[in-house]
């Protein structure tokens, strides 16, 4: 039986061992915080009561230092008031992880922030592009090699709406089911993919396996209907942080949501064999980054 979540009752002090929750989070839970809600300022409800997206991007964003704003629409004051909501966001999620995950605090490093005022797209999009079907994350343009992918999500929906996921089964099983699917990895290929600029850096045999991993899960269909998962919602107003390179998931429903992204090189993480690339290394049997 999958059972994905750990619940903390944030309005009090946690009284567990400094590390115990970056244990579980290392171990593939989804660590849930309920009564620490990102709270918003009277000019930011409106944010979720429509989308200020240009329409054209599924996400709005910041990006880099700079925090440049990304795929939003909306006058000047309230694209300025957004791109600060977001940079406060930033700042929410460093110092949850500073306070619940004490090992990371300094060592992960903050990526991309973004605003997601769109229900789940169940438009009939390629299998790949798919999010309603279980996968880890991975992505095709931009390796990742030895880094881990941490995300912090806050739902903010005003209308009580949760937001509902599928969580699958452990990374291991999985990896053990698929692996003999994954063709052999190529150097020659990933040096020429780098040097024509379709990746954005070399795709190392663990990025190569991932994609894979991601592809053969999503384009499975009795695997997505008959695999080991269980479905979960997480209400508006609850903060829930997960490894989406390490927990197969699946978006199914819920709209305005608030996301953090991390890297934290693999070899930093309190328990290095728990990580993605260890696992895949003992079971292909070398070093995979
Ligand atoms: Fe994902």
């Amino acid at each position: 039986m999958v059972e994905p979540l750990v619940e903390i009752d944030a309005s009090r002090p946690f009284e567990g061992a400094p590390d115990a929750l970056t244990a579980q989070l290392e171990a593939g839970k989804v660590i849930v915080f309920h009564g620490r809600p990102f709270a918003l300022g009277e000019f930011e409800k409106r944010f979720v009561e429509r989308p200020f997206s240009d329409g054209k991007s599924k996400n709005v964003s910041i990006r880099g230092d700079a925090a440049e704003l990304r795929g939003a629409a909306g006058t000047p004051e309230e694209l300025a008031a957004l791109q600060a909501m977001l940079v406060r966001y930033k700042g929410f999620a460093t110092e949850l992880i500073a306070r619940y995950f004490p090992a990371y605090a300094g060592v992960a490093s903050l990526a991309g922030t973004s605003y997601r005022p769109f229900d789940v797209d169940v438009r009939k999009l390629s299998w790949r592009r798919d999010d309603t079907r279980l996968h880890v994350d991975a992505f095709p343009s931009n390796p990742i090699g030895g880094k881990r992918i941490l995300r912090v999500f806050t739902n903010i929906n005003a209308t009580g709406q949760p937001r509902i996921w599928r969580v699958g089964e452990p990374f291991e099983a999985m990896a053990s089911r698929f692996l003999p699917k994954v063709p052999a990895y190529s150097g020659l290929k990933a040096s020429l993919l780098s040097a024509l600029g379709i990746t954005k850096a070399r795709r190392s045999e663990y990025d190569h396996i991932m994609l894979h991993l991601h592809d053969l899960l999503k384009s499975d269909e009795r695997y997505q209907q008959d695999a080991p998962q269980a479905t979960v919602a997480f209400e508006p107003g609850t903060v829930w942080v997960t490894f989406s390179d390490l927990v197969l998931h699946a978006a199914m429903g819920g709209r305005y949501m608030l996301e953090q992204t991390a890297y934290l090189p693999h070899q930093k993480q309190a328990d290095v064999a728990k990580s993605p690339q260890a696992i895949l290394g003992r079971l292909v049997g070398h070093a995979v980054v």
